[in-house]
């Protein structure tokens, strides 16, 4: 584990993602995805610099609206959450480049109490960016960077009496149910009393809509998801060809998830040289390359309970499409 203070000293920088550790688990989770039923990857493979920089296009996009959504709402309950949970620490799991994180950063930083700000994202250089960023808008704060995985690295958070995690963007819809499950009660076992979760989900709502936000006429969202073919090519020397593979982004109504995917045009067979692995793909066959869950308040507040944890707070938009929510550890009453 590396661990070193920068140049700047309010920003300090955590390594506990080894390139060496990062790339094992990665290759291990593809080798045994595309032996599975339905093959599966990673959405780690989306996330190289290409990928980044693709989303954050999507971001962007008329049709793709969690992330408005998403900052309306923070722009409208920031006050509130830093009301409610008198944050003197910060953490953001999957912070990427932390932009509707400074919403957060002004309310608790005009509440007075905030002294530490920890970003933990998977992507070292992205993760550096950001944190400089912010110790150059806020000189008061101290920052402590934690290049890692939010599912494995929950340990390696500093403790703290009142500490606020927040896990936006709906990344959580990226995990499946039994794999959420698990992160909410490793989340729960790590939350002391004082301390709070503030998540954002993506709500369902008309297919039509949901769809269209995966399947921009403009191809930003095809060509970010093909990129896990490039990077698979690249870094696990595979012979993936994009033109026997077509784009497929469904609403799937029973598992309420957006399924993404690749789909084989034709039966064929792919060498991912660096797993020693065939891959055969029949014609028609997909190999799936990230789901979107979508939420309901009740069945989220089920979860959220099973893992050991209590709604306090929910806000939405006007339309309803997307949520913030506010969670504690501890059983207590549910929001009536
Ligand atoms: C970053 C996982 C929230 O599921 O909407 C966007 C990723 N994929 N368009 C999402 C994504 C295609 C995004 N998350």
């Amino acid at each position: 584990m590396r661990d070193f203070v920068e140049t700047e000293p309010r920003v300090r920088i955590e390594v506990r993602l080894d390139e060496e550790d990062r790339r094992s688990a990665l290759h291990d989770e593809t080798f045994w995805g595309l032996r599975a039923e339905p093959k599966e990857l990673s959405p780690v493979w989306l996330y190289d610099e290409r990928g980044s920089r693709l989303f954050e296009r999507i971001t962007r996009l008329p049709e793709y609206y969690p992330t408005r959504s998403e900052r309306k709402i923070l722009g409208r309950c920031a006050a509130e959450v830093a009301a409610r949970t008198g944050a003197a620490t910060l953490i953001e799991l999957g912070s990427g480049t932390s932009e509707k994180t400074r919403l957060l950063l002004d309310a608790l930083q005009a509440a007075g109490t905030l002294g530490c700000f920890v970003p933990l994202d998977a992507s070292e250089d992205v993760l550096l960016r950001s944190a400089r960023t912010v110790a150059e808008r806020y000189p008061a704060l101290r920052v402590h960077a934690i290049v890692g995985d939010f599912e494995r690295h929950l340990g390696a958070l500093p403790e703290g009496r009142r500490r606020l995690v927040a896990f936006l963007g709906s990344t959580i819809g990226n995990l499946h149910p039994e794999r959420r499950g698990r992160f909410l009660a490793a989340l729960a076992a790590v939350l002391g009393p004082g301390d709070a979760l503030l998540l954002g989900v993506d709500l369902v709502k008309d297919p039509g809509v949901i769809e269209a936000a995966y399947n921009d006429p403009g191809g930003v969202t095809e060509e970010f998801v093909r990129n896990a073919l490039t990077a698979l090519n690249r870094d696990l020397h595979a012979d993936f060809a994009q033109r026997r593979f077509a784009y497929q982004a469904c609403w799937d109504p029973a598992r309420e998830w957006v399924d993404i995917a690749l789909r084989a045009l034709e039966g064929h067979a792919v060498r991912v040289e660096e797993l020693e692995a065939d891959v055969v793909f029949a014609a028609g066959e997909r190999l799936r390359i990230e789901v979107s869950a979508k939420f309901r308040r009740e069945s989220l507040e089920r979860e959220l309970a099973a893992a050991g944890m209590r709604l306090e707070e929910w806000w939405t938009d006007a339309d309803g499409s997307f949520a913030l929510l506010l969670a504690r550890v501890g059983r207590g009453r549910a929001l009536d």
